[in-house]
């Protein structure tokens, strides 16, 4: 029974990029992308937000695919076949790990330091395989959050359903959207039935699950994006808005704005913590690797992009305020849609694009933790979905009675506050930061471990079957129109996609990681001039939401 579902793979190409597409397109491509270009310059920030992503994201997503089809395993399974007997690389970030946590025991901070000595003494006994585990404790923990914020867009879709999102205003949506999202009732029902959907879309495995329901619901987001972008654009006045969206600005690119996006980017591709490990362990070695990280990534670029032509000029056109940070989502369209004809049709179609964006990133994430369970553990798929779907709702119902504060938990306070000297901020938010660490690190962690330890060639070895140009063409010679030359094909020439991967993944995403992580962490405040965007300045009045807190932290800031 494992040993088949173990081999199971993707029915088609296409259906693995629909999928993997899927994953890739989520709350973070709807919800955070458009607010966020909106405050950073729009165009301007636009075209940074591309360069990261082709600069960063495709280099690392094509590791993750590679890593997964060679292996057929899932994250923990795929660096433990290819974890060296002895690595200095590893060796060094074990030590360096054991140091800071001594360092940390002798200023008494006892939590931190007896997490770093773990850490540190378990890279030292499993090395590179902890990659994988961070993986699927990330998908834990981002799925746990994911879920209940997800759940919060199935009450949107019901409520639309049942015309109770007809707000005058957004001050009225806003208290309306914070009563619901503290009422722990709700949203542990609403958090129950996204993670049963997950739960049942999961355990239909590969083929019959995962594959069969992207198949549908990725054209249907297509289709409902659409839609949407055709109403909000014949709108009278609805031009202001795209003009507030992609004007370029570059005044207001700043450092700080390139940090953003290859946060973003990271996030928004479902990059860093193996989910494209996984779904790449299930993709057939007649497949073109680089064609489909090339299509994901589009896909997911293109859905981005269009969320935001959706969103702004119906915001315009009826006259509301653009800067509404995370809260534009559930608070300020609903008000928009209340004052368009037909508005509470529209505002049903708008939920229900979020939440089919939603399960098909949910999905991903149970996923990732349950392939762990189905490969190492020989678990039935059935049963290994059901426990921690279960586990992971669990964790969530924490998540989602705290949304605000920790009155609901307060023991999970107090031991963590004892053990490492305070918690500022709500369960949900302390949840959430520790996910974007964990996606920083494990892309920086996959990028060296393919780039040094693995090594480009085996990697490369591995991409090229089923894509016999990605190594083989050479780059100089097709932009000079010598392709067929065969002087310009010879070994003299060396500039291939392949080689200038290499160089991508061993130096450059690295070295951008570091950069990025060190300033989620806060250790690197690149600062620029305090950025204000001037089309807001012109149109509001109101200040501008912080734009370096994420969503889910602005969104539960806003409903305390
Ligand atoms: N990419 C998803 C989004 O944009 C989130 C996600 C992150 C999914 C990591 C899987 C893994 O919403």
């Amino acid at each position: 029974m494992e040993q088949r579902e173990k081999r199971e793979g993707w029915h088609s190409g296409l259906g693995f990029i629909l999928a993997a597409a899927g994953s890739a397109i989520g709350l973070g491509n709807i919800w955070r992308f458009p607010y966020i270009t909106g405050q950073h310059g729009g165009g301007a920030f636009v075209l940074i937000y591309l360069l990261c992503v082709a600069l960063i994201g495709l280099p690392v997503m094509l590791c993750e695919i590679a890593l997964g089809r060679h292996t057929g395993r899932n994250p923990v399974g795929a660096f433990r076949r290819l974890n060296p007997d002895s690595c200095r690389l590893a060796h060094l970030f074990g030590a360096g790990m054991t140091l800071c946590g001594l360092l940390a025991l002798f200023m008494r901070s006892w939590g931190w330091g007896g997490l770093f000595i773990l850490i540190g003494v378990l890279i030292f006994k499993y090395r590179w395989t902890l990659v994988g585990v961070m993986g699927v404790v990330a998908g834990f923990v981002i799925l746990s959050f994911y879920s209940v914020v997800a759940g919060w867009t199935i009450g949107y879709v019901f409520k639309a359903a049942t015309g109770q999102l007809a707000f005058e205003t957004v001050d009225v949506a806003k208290e309306s959207f914070g009563a619901f999202i503290t009422h722990p009732g709700w949203a542990i029902l609403c958090h129950f039935l996204f993670m049963a959907l997950c739960v049942a879309v999961v355990c239909r495995g590969i083929q019959g699950g995962i594959e069969k329901v992207s198949k549908v619901l990725m054209p249907l987001l297509f289709m409902i994006l659409l839609a949407l972008i055709v109403r909000g654009l014949t709108l009278p006045g609805a031009m202001a808005g795209v003009r507030y969206y992609l004007s370029p600005n570059f005044k207001l690119i700043t450092p700080q704005c390139i940090l953003v996006a290859v946060g973003l980017a990271f996030f928004s591709l479902s990059l860093g913590m193996g989910a494209m490990i996984t779904y790449g362990s299930y993709v057939a070695k007649e497949q073109n690797l680089f064609k489909s990280a090339m299509a994901i990534v589009g896909l997911d670029v293109l859905v981005a992009f269009l969320a935001g032509l959706a969103i702004f000029p119906a915001v315009f056109a009826l006259g509301f305020q653009p800067d509404q940070g995370s809260g534009l989502a559930f608070q300020a369209l609903p008000a928009v849609f209340h004052h368009m004809p037909l508005g509470a049709a529209w505002a049903f179609l708008f939920f229900l694009l979020l939440l089919v964006a939603a399960l098909t990133s949910g999905i991903s994430l149970l996923e990732v933790v349950t392939a762990y369970w189905v490969d190492e553990r020989r678990w039935s798929r059935r049963k290994a979905t059901l426990v921690f779907g279960g586990c992971i709702f669990a964790l969530g119902c924490l998540c989602a009675v705290s949304v605000a504060n920790w009155n609901h938990i307060k023991p999970v306070e107090q031991a963590l506050a004892t053990l490492f000297g305070g918690v500022k901020d709500s369960f949900f938010v302390t949840m959430e930061t520790m996910a974007d660490w964990m996606l920083a690190l494990g892309g920086l962690l996959i990028a060296l471990f393919v780039g040094w330890v693995w090594g480009v060639r085996r990697a490369v070895d591995e991409i090229r079957q089923g894509s016999d140009n990605f190594a083989d063409v050479h780059l100089w010679s097709v932009m000079a129109g010598l392709k067929d030359d065969p002087s310009h094909n010879s070994d003299m020439h060396v500039f291939t996609l392949a080689s200038l991967w290499g160089v991508f993944v061993r130096f450059i995403c690295p070295v951008a990681i570091v950069i990025a992580f060190l300033n989620t962490i806060g250790w690197l405040e690149l600062k620029g001039p305090e950025a204000k965007p001037a089309a807001v300045e012109q149109v509001a009045d109101e200040p501008v939401a912080d734009e370096s807190a994420s969503a889910i932290r602005n969104e539960s800031h806003e409903s305390m």
